[in-house]
């Protein structure tokens, strides 16, 4: 009897020391779970996972192919008959350090990795941050960015029914969008930190440190949002942007990781691009002009949505194409046209 008792007494302790012992860091640990267990606050956009019919799958089938299964079964509608939401976020980590936003950098992380390079900011990640549409994205979406400044689920909301230019998402739709976006959330083995920062994390978690230090420390290693700068094509279009040099090769890449993207076979756009000497011709010729078909013009300022009825081109700001990478492109489209300037 009093052994039975006692060796209830050893496992009820053994159990609470086991669920009450700090976990040291591991490998693949979420980024998102660590802050948690930190004691930072949560975040308002966990999926709610009640509603019927939400999933990952279903979140990931809506993200990639505008098509799920809903409650019951049942299929929707498609989100949007022109893209989908990869056709301008990668769902990948893009950029080699997460705590800046360097489209070069960003360029050749793309290639290594065979991402495209895009307008839009990853959706991996999207969970970790906290504002959305940041910087010049005001001036092209006026009071419609209030609301989704810091709420995600207004983020995903505008981008359904503005950017994608489809039908707003119903809750389980949204839900299974969150369920799956906290699927790509940011992984602590994505941040750069030292083999000390590490340890001053796992004391943190042991209860022997600064847990708002470590916190901090942590939250200092990525983006809690995406800056925007909207940037105009330059003064003098025959001149071009004021750089010292150009890169025909890095503007080879912009045009085939970025541009053919959407442009390729009319993937996403009735325009077609390819690599062809008359296309790279009539690109060459319409650069400097002030005509739609000026890279200048349609790099900067995108083109206009007509709402519902026709896809549009997203503006490239200057963190997602800088005024040297728009120049390595010209020189490629000219170099491939046989223009000599
Ligand atoms: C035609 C291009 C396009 C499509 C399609 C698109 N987006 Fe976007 N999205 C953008 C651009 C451009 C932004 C501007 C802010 C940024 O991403 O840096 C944006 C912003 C966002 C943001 C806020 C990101 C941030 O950190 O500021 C979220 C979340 C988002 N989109 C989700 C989605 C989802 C979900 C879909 C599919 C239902 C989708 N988007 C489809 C272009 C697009
Ligand atoms: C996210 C997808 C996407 C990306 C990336 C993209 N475009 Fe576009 N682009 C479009 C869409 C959509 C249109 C609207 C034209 C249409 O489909 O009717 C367009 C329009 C254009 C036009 C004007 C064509 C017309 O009929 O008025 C040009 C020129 C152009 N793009 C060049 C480029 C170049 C150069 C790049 C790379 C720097 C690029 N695009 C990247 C989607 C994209």
């Amino acid at each position: 009897m009093y052994k039975l008792l006692f060796s209830t007494l050893i496992a009820t302790a053994f159990f609470w020391s086991v669920r009450h012992a700090p976990e040291p860091l591991a490998p693949g640990d979420a980024v998102a779970d660590v802050l948690l267990r930190l004691g930072d606050d949560p975040v308002a956009h966990y999926p709610d996972t009640t509603i019927e019919g939400v999933s990952v799958e279903a979140g990931r089938g809506i993200m990639l192919t505008g098509f799920a299964t809903g409650p019951g079964g049942s299929k929707n509608g498609k989100q949007s008959k022109h893209y989908v939401c990869t056709a301008c976020h990668n769902i990948e980590k893009e950029d080699p350090d997460l705590s800046v936003s360097d489209p070069q950098a960003r360029l050749e992380y793309a290639r290594e990795n065979g991402l495209p390079f895009l307008q839009g900011t990853a959706l991996y990640g999207a969970v970790n941050r906290t504002s959305f549409y940041n910087g010049d994205y005001e001036q092209k979406y006026g009071s419609l960015v209030e609301p989704a400044r810091e709420d995600l689920r207004e983020a995903i909301q505008l981008c359904a029914t503005e950017c994608s230019q489809g039908r707003a998402l119903e809750p389980w739709e949204m839900e299974s969008v969150l369920a799956y976006l906290w699927t790509i959330g940011l992984k602590m083995d994505d941040l750069i930190l030292s083999d000390e920062e590490k340890t001053q994390i796992n004391q943190a978690l042991k209860g022997k440190g600064d847990a708002a230090a470590a916190i901090q420390l942590i939250k200092s290693r990525y983006l809690s949002g995406s800056p925007a700068t909207f940037a105009a094509p330059p003064e003098d279009r025959k001149a071009g942007y004021d750089v010292d040099t150009t890169d025909v090769e890095n503007g080879r890449l912009v045009y085939e990781l970025s541009c053919l993207h959407c442009h390729e076979n009319e993937r996403y756009s009735f325009f077609r691009l390819d690599d062809s000497k008359l296309t790279f011709q009539h690109l060459a010729k319409h650069f400097s002009r002030y005509t739609e078909y000026s890279v200048y013009q349609v790099g900067r300022y995108g083109t206009s949505p007509v709402p519902g009825s026709k896809p549009y081109m997203p503006n490239y700001t200057l963190e997602k194409l800088s005024h040297q990478q728009m120049e390595d492109l010209r020189a490629y489209i000219e170099h491939r046209a046989g223009y000599e300037r």
